[in-house]
């Protein structure tokens, strides 16, 4: 049988053409894009690629397969980023974070001229924030009185945990897993979020997808947003 997110890492990887700068998302899903890229510039099929990892785990993935890496500072435009999501509603709005790479996600996301997102069926939701909790990336100073106040907004936040304490970021911050209330407008929800002081960025995606891969054990489809 083969691997959904395999097919739908692999699918995106039609989008790529030689000479462009590629945002490399984070997780298991855009491991595969990845690897598919990795090969691809070493059998010769694609050439002049340079790649903005999104995580210490991405950046290693494309030393290794002999990526050549760059930096936002000097190439602040994106032609197409591939990354994964936890969570993906009809409009392609999406939940990101599960890996706690979101807020160098989020930055690539923004910078990126088109963003397409690689995921398998369990990603589709009706709603976001139906499987999935929200991650809320905070500073460690006073993460409490972030807790506190996402209390307030009924978020019900909880400290993701590591192996030991708290879990780490990438930039060394904590992460609060957090419910959307029921009933919250999501963009409201993630400007009152990003308004608490100390907290540095949260997982809601909106309006950056441009298109969705979708892989199942038969291949892959898009979604139309
Ligand atoms: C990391 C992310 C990932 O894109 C998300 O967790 C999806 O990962 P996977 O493809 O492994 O299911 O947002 O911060």
């Amino acid at each position: 049988m083969m691997n959904p997110k395999e097919l739908a890492g692999k699918r995106a990887v039609a989008f790529v053409e030689s000479g462009m700068v590629l945002g490399l998302g984070s997780g298991s899903t855009a491991y595969y894009a990845i690897r598919e890229i990795g090969r691809l510039l070493k059998d010769g099929a694609l050439r002049d690629i340079v790649g903005i990892p999104t995580s210490r785990e991405t950046e290693r993935l494309a030393r290794e397969l002999g990526i050549p890496l760059t930096t936002l500072q000097e190439h602040p435009c994106i032609a197409l980023t591939i990354d994964g999501a936890d969570e993906v509603d009809p409009q392609g709005n999406l939940i990101k974070g599960g890996g706690g790479a979101l807020l160098h996600e989020k930055i690539v996301a923004r910078a990126s001229e088109r963003e397409i997102i690689v995921v398998d069926e369990s990603k589709l939701v009706p709603f976001l924030g139906s499987h999935f909790l929200l991650p809320v990336e905070v500073i460690p100073f006073g993460w409490n009185i972030c807790a506190r106040e996402l209390e307030r907004l009924g978020c019900q936040p909880t400290l993701r945990r590591g192996v030991q304490g708290p879990y780490i970021t990438d930039e060394e911050n904590y992460i609060l897993d957090c419910i959307i209330p029921p009933a919250a407008e999501l963009a409201p929800l993630e400007k009152e979020i990003n308004n608490i002081p100390g907290v540095v960025e949260n997982g809601l995606f909106l309006g950056y997808t441009s298109l969705v891969i979708v892989g199942s054990p038969e291949g892959t489809r898009t979604l139309s947003l």
